[in-house]
């Protein structure tokens, strides 16, 4: 049996990823701001400490997989909280967790990214630039003027260049642990609902093409993908960056590649 720790586990993408991963048999240990089995914020220093404690003492020294998904979506008025979840929470709990990880059964991690990460401009601000360099304080300062969609995606591309820059290094791949992130599309959940209900995010969305023509995608969609590079059948994948959007960004970005 697998142990796989999951971040946001209480809804959405994260919750559907957790279903899956008990239907097939393997544990999961939950962490979330709300109805998990490690309730920490991972906005801020202690609940990212608290997260790590808590893991060494419900799974012990190694654990077999590490999901990433915890996040806040553009409508969130507070910028500088979307920068500490959705990049510096997530990399700290990467981090953290990678000595954990080094330890387990042909372990793997997964970030969650966006494909807004490059759909929208990245634009000047030094963001990217700030997350990147590990400068929270600067990062946060920096979101508060710059409006919601570009904070919310230039947080995940910087987390999506994390997981390049650092998969194929020594303490990832070298150390056996495979690192690659999932770039989900606009999938209906409660983030996503609140982005709707937001008048000025809702009508952008709604507008959004998706090629495949059935609408928003299904948190399950995206799990299957997650659930794919956590596996054995994913043990070639090293610092990917899977779309699963419906070809959003394969319309917008065709030759991008
Ligand atoms: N839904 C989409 O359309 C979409 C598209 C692209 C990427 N994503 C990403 O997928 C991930 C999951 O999003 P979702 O759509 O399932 O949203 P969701 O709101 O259903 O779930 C997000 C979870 O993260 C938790 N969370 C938020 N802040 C936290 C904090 N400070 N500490 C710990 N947990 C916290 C929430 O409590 C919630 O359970 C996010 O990273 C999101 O950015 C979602």
């Amino acid at each position: 049996m697998r142990t796989i720790v999951i971040t946001g586990s209480a809804s959405g993408i994260g919750a559907a990823v957790l279903a899956q991963i008990e239907a097939a048999g393997d544990r999961v240990v939950g962490v979330d701001v709300r109805d998990a089995e490690i309730v920490a914020d991972l906005s801020a220093e202690e609940g990212r400490a608290r997260v790590v404690s808590a893991v060494r003492e419900q799974a012990g020294d190694a654990i077999d997989g590490l999901v990433a998904c915890a996040g806040l979506g553009p409508q969130v008025a507070a910028h500088d909280r979307i920068v500490s979840v959705n990049y510096f929470g997530a990399v700290a709990t990467l981090t953290s967790l990678r000595a954990l990880l080094a330890k387990g059964n042909a372990p793997s991690a997964v970030a969650i990214s966006s494909n807004s990460s490059r759909i929208v401009p990245e634009g000047d601000s030094g963001l990217v630039a700030a997350c990147l360099d590990g400068d929270e304080a600067s990062a946060r300062r920096i979101a508060g003027p710059v409006d919601g969609s570009t904070v919310y995606a230039n947080t995940k591309l910087a987390l999506a260049r994390w997981v390049r820059r650092n998969a194929p290094g020594a303490e990832w791949a070298g150390a056996g642990i495979r690192l690659n992130a999932v770039a989900p599309g606009a999938v209906q959940t409660p983030l996503l609902q609140e982005g709707l209900d937001d008048p000025q995010f809702g009508p952008a969305i709604r507008g959004f093409p998706i090629p495949l023509g059935a609408g928003f995608g299904r948190p399950e969609q995206i799990a299957d993908a997650v659930v794919f590079l956590l596996g054995a059948r994913a043990s070639f994948c090293c610092g990917t960056i899977l779309y699963v959007d419906g070809g959003s960004d394969a319309l917008v970005r065709r030759d991008a590649y």
